[in-house]
């Protein structure tokens, strides 16, 4: 389970997360959705606790952890994993060395590259991602598509507890987007993973079912509710929520 208390976080002098509050339980499925720039991208980022944001207030609690205070690597060796909205490329660094890291890290084991080679090639097969793949660079010369099923295989490899998946559904084409959901829905049954999937699209909702979604506006959590406020945002739009949080909160001061 993944607690998130009144998280405030800044770059240089820009506060960008104003009290963004979430419990995550195990095996839930949370989306949140909001306008672009309002800062999902940001929570992701400083739940895993990226260097570029100072985060303000807080606290993060994972399994009844506190791990407000840990480094990325610890968070991530604790179970916490991010799929990036814009995953980095780091020429030099081969995709199969990263990945072999990534996972001896997560499941505390020395694994020898032949052997890492045969636990990650039925997972290639799986997301559809050609073999050669593993002697490439992090992400280097890679289609969109391509970048965001590497993030789906760092996924299946690493089993976290709780995934923030940010937009992993940007840019692949249909069949991918079936694939992501089969791994999202077999991993919260074998391992109860909890997700919280940022999106812009009801497609991939489709085959996922959300537990909860929430609406973030303005650097919080503004409203929370099932499918049903994915239907009405894609109706109404995000202009509906703003003005029920005004109406909510000229009720509140009556
Ligand atoms: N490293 C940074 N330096 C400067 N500004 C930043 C940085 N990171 C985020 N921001 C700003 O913070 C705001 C929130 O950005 P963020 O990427 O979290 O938005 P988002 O909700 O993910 O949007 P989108 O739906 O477009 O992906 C934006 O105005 C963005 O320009
Ligand atoms: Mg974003």
């Amino acid at each position: 389970m993944l607690v998130v208390q009144n998280l405030h976080a800044r770059v240089g002098d820009k506060d960008i997360l104003k009290g963004v509050n979430l419990e995550i339980p195990e095996g839930e499925i949370h989306v949140v959705m909001g306008p672009n720039g309002v800062g999902k991208s940001t929570m992701g980022h400083v739940l895993l606790g990226h260097k570029s944001y100072e985060q303000t207030a807080g606290r993060i609690i994972l399994d009844g952890t506190d791990i407000t205070d840990f480094d990325t690597a610890q968070r991530a060796k604790a179970g916490l994993f991010l799929a990036f909205q814009y995953p980095v490329s780091i020429p030099g660094l081969r995709v199969s060395e990263y990945l072999r890291n990534l996972y001896c890290l997560r499941h505390n084991v020395q694994v020898g590259v032949a052997e890492f080679r045969k636990i990650v090639r039925e997972k290639l097969d799986m997301l559809n991602i050609d073999r050669s793949a593993l002697s490439r660079y992090l992400n280097d010369g890679f289609s969109g598509g391509e970048m965001k099923r590497l993030e789906m295989l760092q996924l299946a490899l690493i089993k976290p507890k709780v995934a923030i998946l940010d937009e992993i559904d940007s840019g692949v084409d249909v069949d991918a987007q079936k694939t992501v959901a089969e791994v999202i829905t077999r991993l919260r049954e074998t391992d109860g993973t909890s997700f919280v999937i940022i999106t812009h699209y009801q497609r991939l909702l489709n085959f996922v079912k959300p537990d909860k979604v929430h609406v973030v506006l303005d650097g919080r959590v503004t409203r929370s509710g099932d499918m049903s406020l994915v239907q009405a945002l894609e109706r109404e739009g995000y202009d509906w929520v703003r003005q029920m949080g005004e109406t909510a909160s000229a009720s509140a001061s009556l």
